[in-house]
């Protein structure tokens, strides 16, 4: 598997070349879900916009989620994607099904809390969820629970701040450490035997987590569901065999983007350059 650094942010036609497949999440933490299609489809040209000069979405109004969704959207159809995933689930939670309608003509995957395979594993029927408020507040994430609890007792967490730390790239900071240790007190306090990690920057502290939450606990994420679910769309867009000439992996951020750069090489050790979007992006 070869990969490139990103050299060009011309449009990208797909013709001919290859799948391509544009992900995008308020900041770094959609790279969970990207590295887990890279597993999936090691041969498609992935390109990756991480919202950085206006995270935290957690924090964010819907409209404001809802238009960032479409210019993104927007852009990475522009660089030739075929298939779009939406790695936030506040962004989905807010824009997939304006999105869907923005973008009639391309599958448009989102990612959800993992309540459905938290509902499978859980034992003692305790389920904690860990999300940002956006999240939880949703109407979606509401018929999630609706529909899926299955009498299950959820005890849902909102995280403010959370992601906004990890988004600064280091993993093991003492005020990253107190917050992971406040939000998942009251879990704990309920002897949640599962955790719903809904956010995709969550899966980057699983080690915090776990150790705050016991070994026995299991945590729930969803970027293999994902991945997989992806994969399958691929496949029935006949495209996926079809490797590119030389597979590579695009990173473009309204942030830093020496900051998008160093945090994917040590969280991924993938060696990658990302690149500032477009003025008229960012
Ligand atoms: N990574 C995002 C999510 O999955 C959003 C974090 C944020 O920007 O608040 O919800």
């Amino acid at each position: 598997m070869i990969l490139t650094s990103a050299q060009s942010t011309q449009n990208n036609p797909p013709d001919g070349t290859g799948l391509h497949i544009g992900v995008f999440d308020s900041g770094l933490g959609g790279l969970s879900v990207l590295r887990a299609i890279h597993h999936h489809l090691p041969s498609a040209h992935l390109m990756y916009v991480a919202d950085s000069a206006h995270a935290p979405y957690g924090e964010r109004d819907e409209a404001f989620i809802i238009r960032r969704s479409a210019i993104i959207g927007d852009f990475l159809v522009s660089q030739g994607a075929q298939i779009l995933v939406v790695a936030c689930n506040t962004a989905t939670a807010a824009a997939v099904a304006t999105l869907r309608q923005h973008l009639a003509a391309l599958p448009v995957v989102g990612v959800e809390p993992g309540v459905k395979p938290a509902v499978a594993l859980s034992r003692n029927h305790r389920i904690g969820v860990l999300a940002t408020p956006r999240t939880l507040d949703s109407n979606k994430f509401q018929h999630l629970v609706q529909n899926h609890s299955n009498n299950a007792e959820l005890v849902l967490q909102a995280c403010p701040g959370l992601a906004k730390e990890i988004e600064r790239g280091a993993l093991d900071s003492p005020h990253l450490r107190a917050l992971i240790k406040q939000f998942c007190e009251p879990l704990r306090q309920a002897q949640v035997d599962t955790v719903v990690l809904g956010c995709t920057h969550y899966p980057f502290v699983i080690p915090l987590i776990q150790q705050e939450m016991g070994d026995s606990v299991h945590l729930v994420d969803t970027a293999e569901a994902v991945a997989r679910h992806t994969a399958r769309i691929a496949a029935k867009l006949e495209c996926e065999n079809k490797a590119s000439p030389t597979p590579s992996i695009q990173l473009w951020t309204s942030g830093q983007a020496s900051h998008l750069s160093a945090v994917a090489q040590n969280w991924l050790q993938w060696p990658l350059h990302a690149e500032s979007l477009p003025l008229d992006v960012a």
